[in-house]
């Protein structure tokens, strides 16, 4: 088989993770203080593929060519490519037509986190020599899915989003195609939300007798397009962090795994593990909680933080109650003063979500 190329599709809407996808790219949203782009790109790493494209959109392309660079530091080559409109995942393989060529390749959701890599799959694929190989995961909630029917080992029906659903086998965001998916994305119509699904894709080669193979994962997969699997995520990699203490640590305790990394100071606090504190961010007279991830340059003072993600920048001064479940943007402030009458003063964005429990 001849190498395999990477695909890493990092364009797209985000429409539900505004507000933090008006003004940035969802795949930069760091999971444990690491943007969720680069695990797909470090799973690639690991298996040996040398050669990763990457769609991105015209609106956040720059932002995630800033932040992943030539790919040297991951160890492989990036190629970045436009595609002008979100017009599906199948439109996306099209796109990338020309960087493709005739390879086989792997294709990864940017926004998702797959555990333990794609080796294993990628030796599956270089073993069965399938047209195609699909991952699939079993959940609780299918009919949120696209949905794969199986028999004798292969697939012979995929659906998107089935309201009746035959079986719990969700497509995870992983796929390793052969170059006839070309011919099978170029053959297929829009779906009703105008986009040229990779599922359509895939059933158009099983529907022309080519083998299309399923590969159920072992480990925890994550889609991260929404809040709370964000935070799940977040809570599932901090799971796995050891202990590193490069940070000062001033008439402070650190409980369980966290790592403060340099340049992060922490003032009579306390942080309970699994936690990760940023470089240059300050800890004065507060608690952080488990599954927290502040990044660097965060402020948070006299203040509770549990199970949050803080991105660059932001800051939580003087609150009452504590702070929980919640993803702040860049350099966000939230704080409270001691004026009268006490009131609440807020400055937010279109699509931002504010809960007083
Ligand atoms: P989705 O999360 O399915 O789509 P989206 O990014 O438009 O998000 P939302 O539904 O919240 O509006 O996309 C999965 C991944 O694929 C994500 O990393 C974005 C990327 N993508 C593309 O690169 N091109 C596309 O045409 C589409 C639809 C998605």
């Amino acid at each position: 088989m001849r190498d395999l190329k990477g695909l890493i599709l990092s364009g797209g809407k985000g429409t539900r993770l505004r507000p933090i996808t008006h003004t940035s790219a969802k795949q930069l949203v760091p999971v444990a203080n690491k943007p969720v782009l680069f695990y797909g790109i470090e799973a690639m790493a690991q298996a040996g593929i040398r050669e990763v494209g990457i769609i991105i959109a015209p609106e956040t392309g720059d932002e995630i060519q800033a932040a992943a660079g030539d790919g040297a530091r991951f160890g492989l080559r990036l190629t970045y490519i436009v595609q002008d409109e979100p017009l599906g995942l199948a439109h996306a393989v099209l796109t990338a037509e020309e960087f493709l060529d005739d390879a086989p390749f792997v294709m990864y959701l940017g926004d998702n986190l797959l555990q333990g890599g794609i080796d294993d799959l990628v030796a599956a694929f270089r073993a069965g020599e399938p047209e195609a190989l699909i991952l699939l995961t079993p959940v609780l909630d299918p009919e949120n899915y696209g949905v794969a029917e199986l028999e004798d080992g292969k697939v012979v029906r995929l659906v998107e989003k089935p309201a009746a659903p035959k079986t719990n086998l969700a497509l995870v965001g992983v796929y390793m195609f052969t170059p006839g998916i070309h011919a099978a994305a170029r053959a297929i119509q829009p779906s009703g939300r105008g986009e040229l699904e990779i599922t359509d894709a895939i059933q158009h080669l099983v529907d022309g007798g080519r083998r299309v193979e399923p590969h159920v994962v072992r480990g925890w997969w994550k889609d991260t397009g929404r809040l709370d699997d964000i935070l799940e995520a977040n809570r599932l990699v901090l799971e796995t962090i050891v202990t590193r203490v490069d940070g000062e640590l001033v008439d402070s305790q650190i409980d369980g795994r966290v790592i403060v990394e340099a340049g992060a100071r922490l003032e009579r606090s306390t942080v309970r593990g699994p936690a990760i504190i940023g470089a240059g961010a300050r800890l004065i007279d507060c608690y952080v909680g488990p599954y927290t991830a502040i990044a660097e340059n965060c402020v948070v003072q006299n203040a509770e933080v549990e199970h949050s993600i803080l991105l660059a920048g932001s800051s939580v001064r003087e609150l009452a109650g504590r702070m929980e479940s919640s993803l702040l943007g860049r350099n966000v402030r939230i704080g409270r003063t001691d004026r009268q009458p006490r009131a609440y003063r807020f400055m937010v964005g279109d699509n931002s979500e504010i809960g007083i429990l």
